[in-house]
């Protein structure tokens, strides 16, 4: 008799595509990227396209798509509600603009602006306790890696944040696992690499929270190449995408290769 696979990820659920837009695309180039992802997205049956684009061009994407399925959010959100926070912007303004969703922890955030746990921890807390969907970014760098800690960097970097939540604000967050070696470097994680960090954040996330593991998407050099065997892995619910989200005819390819899995 052949063995069953016993796949861990909730197959009821939808994969998540989000492209992360970073500091690309202008208000004018972002619309037209947004207005070309309706179609693909409006088609999808196992699939939600997210994107989060610059702040300066997120009113003029939200509104593009609004009556679509194209979610659109934030690339961070501070935690506190208003006050002297140059270049920060809260959660209710987030909201008050229509944000589905907002990115905190992203490795860029962490490594080139000096974000540490706690403050990745106080934006996404903050985020979750007011409802806004969060993308929880985790990822080890290459030094880290080499040195065998990258279980132990992912736990310490979950715990700053899921020792606080809840069940109930759990079903809003959604954890990405970026290696910070794989991010813009054309550098894939290997299919083991990709299912071991997986299975380790999930492991964590049933020991301490019982049955519930919020989705996990693969994030570091996905492209229309490489992403059908990435999200056949166990565990992978999806993408988080940078370089390849900013072209229509890449970012509707990993949409198809979603639905198709
Ligand atoms: P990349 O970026 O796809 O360009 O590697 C991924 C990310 O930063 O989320």
């Amino acid at each position: 008799m052949p063995l069953l696979t016993f796949k861990r990820k909730d197959m009821n659920k939808k994969n998540i595509v989000a492209g992360n837009w970073k500091m690309n695309l202008g208000p004018k180039a972002a619309i037209e990227l947004a207005q070309s992802l309706k179609e693909p997205a409006a088609s999808c049956q196992k699939t939600e396209v997210w994107v989060a684009p610059a702040f300066p061009s997120l009113s003029n994407v939200i509104k593009t798509a609004a009556g679509s399925t194209l979610k659109v959010g934030a690339q961070n959100v501070h935690w506190e509600e208003k006050g002297a926070f140059t270049g920060e912007a809260s959660v209710s303004m987030l909201k008050e603009l229509g944000c589905n969703f907002a990115i905190v922890g992203h490795s860029e955030r962490r490594h080139i602006f000096g974000e540490s746990d706690e403050m990745v921890s106080k934006r996404c807390l903050a985020a979750l306790n007011s409802g806004l969907p969060v993308i929880l970014c985790i990822g080890e760098t290459l030094a880290q890696r080499e040195a065998s800690e990258t279980t132990s960097v992912l736990i310490k970097q979950l715990e700053a944040v899921t020792n606080s939540v809840n069940a109930e604000l759990s079903k809003l967050l959604t954890i990405a696992y970026e290696p910070v070696w794989a991010i813009g470097t054309g550098k894939v994680a290997s299919i083991d690499e990709i299912a071991d960090a997986h299975d380790s954040i999930d492991k964590y996330w049933q020991s301490v929270h019982g049955d519930n593991t919020p989705p996990i998407l693969y994030g570091g050099s996905v492209s229309p190449d490489n992403f059908a065997e990435i999200i056949k892995v166990d565990r992978v619910s999806g993408a988080l995408v940078g370089g390849a989200s900013l072209s229509t005819e890449k970012f509707s390819k990993l949409i198809a290769i979603s639905e198709e899995c």
